[in-house]
């Protein structure tokens, strides 16, 4: 027998989590008989996202095939961008006629393709559910409880969001604790990330060739970095919260090399703000080591440069001495790398990376900001614990408990 399945994808963050799917559903196709059910997915790509380092840089690294439908969306209001989604999936919905939507996350996309299917009684899964803010005013929590809501399957990664999904008076049948699937691709995919060139292009380290010369002498170890990702509208869209934000840093910036991927938001508003005078501009990232220094010291400056894809990205991540960001994916991943957390938000619908990992949360306080850091300076950082579940195998428990329903 065969099977439709939808999976959706929109923004930068889906893609990560749409991958270790498409790869559990290849790999139980091949080991099943023929026999028995085969799936088929149809990939979709809403478009929310559609530059090329926002998008098609994460195809190539986490080796996604190409989307079978494209609705090419784009950047709108919340209320246009929804509804172009709804529109438009549902075009897909009458077409493909599948047994089953998948979707990941919390953005646009999700809440506006879980609606369309929802509403032609297609049933609807929901990867990443549960997790919850407490904070309406984020786009994401709104997009977190509709689409539970009106989800049929439930994917929790840890067991806090169980508890919020049952306080919601979701029935406990709907719901399933499978762990974190961002960390099936973190983890898929480390190894290969480590081997980027990304490090040495940031003139963080000797190139290869240089390295490799037989003076065993020369430094091979990386210089110590701050990274930086910053993009939620509560921070950069308030112009008196983007510049606490920065007058930290800044401050930090005495002590490491502050390195920010700059989102199109976040550069939009710097500019909209006259905030460039903070920032260090690079066109591509080959920056020389001598651009971090100014006058022997450290350049008091936040170095910028373009969105990076995913492997360049988790390698930095995974040699920072310190990640400063707004990100709720990041708050996980560098808790199951154990480097320390330093999240620029007063409310996390992770709690799990608090308690666990080494998040802390510093909101926009400049102070907050610049002790935290120092924390890590002087060696005080927290060791994490990796959460239960956070394996590797969240995709396949996954695949495993849908094939039996869908
Ligand atoms: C969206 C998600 C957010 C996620 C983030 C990751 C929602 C409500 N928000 O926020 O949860 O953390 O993606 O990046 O779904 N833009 C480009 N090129 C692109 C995409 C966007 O230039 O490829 C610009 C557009 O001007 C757009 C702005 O960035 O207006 C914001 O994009 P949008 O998708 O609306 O929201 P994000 O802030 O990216």
């Amino acid at each position: 027998m065969n099977k439709k399945w939808i999976l959706v994808v929109g923004a930068r963050p889906n893609f990560m989590k749409v991958a270790p799917l498409i790869r559990a559903i290849d790999k139980r196709n091949s080991s099943c008989p023929s026999s028995l059910i085969t799936i088929h997915y149809v990939l979709v790509h809403t478009g929310q996202h559609y530059d090329a380092n926002m998008s098609d840089a994460f195809f190539r690294d986490l080796r996604l095939p190409n989307p079978d439908l494209h609705l090419g969306v784009g950047s709108g209001n919340h209320g246009e961008q929804t509804g172009r989604v709804l529109i438009e999936f549902e075009r897909v919905l009458l077409k493909e006629q599948p047994d089953l939507v998948i979707v990941v996350g919390d953005v646009n996309s999700t809440l506006a393709c879980a609606l369309a299917a929802v509403k032609l009684q297609i049933p609807v899964a929901h990867v990443e559910a549960g997790l919850r803010s407490f904070d309406r005013k984020m786009p994401e929590e709104i997009n977190r409880l509709l689409t539970d809501a009106i989800s049929d399957y439930l994917f929790t990664p840890s067991p806090e969001g169980d508890e919020n999904l049952a306080k919601e008076g979701i029935p406990q049948e709907k719901i399933f604790l499978v762990g974190d699937i961002m960390v099936d691709s973190l983890l898929f995919h480390l190894d290969q990330a480590k081997q980027t060139s990304i490090l040495v292009r940031l003139g963080l380290k000797p190139s290869n060739t240089y390295a490799l010369t037989s003076d065993l002498r020369l430094p091979t170890s990386v210089v110590p970095y701050a990274l930086m990702t910053l993009h939620r509208p509560a921070n950069v869209d308030d112009m008196q919260s983007l510049d606490r934000i920065i007058r930290g840093l800044l401050e930090v910036s005495a002590h490491f090399p502050i390195l920010f991927p700059v989102h199109p938001r976040t550069a939009k508003q710097v500019k909209a703000f006259g905030m460039e005078g903070s920032f260090q501009f690079h066109s591509s990232p080959d920056i020389k080591p001598e651009d971090y220094f100014e006058g022997g010291s450290l350049r008091r400056k936040i170095h910028c440069f373009e969105p990076l894809g995913y492997l360049d990205f988790l390698n930095l991540m995974a040699h920072a001495k310190v990640v400063f960001t707004d990100s709720g994916g990041i708050q996980e991943e560098t808790t199951v790398l154990n480097i320390p957390c330093i999240t620029l938000r007063d409310t996390t619908e992770r709690p799990i990376t608090l308690t666990e990992g080494t998040n802390v949360l510093v909101h926009n306080d400049p102070e907050k900001i610049v002790a935290e850091a120092n924390k890590v300076l002087e060696g005080q950082r927290r060791v994490s614990q990796c959460p239960s579940l956070w394996d590797g195998h969240t995709a396949e428990r996954i695949v495993g408990i849908l094939a039996k329903h869908c």
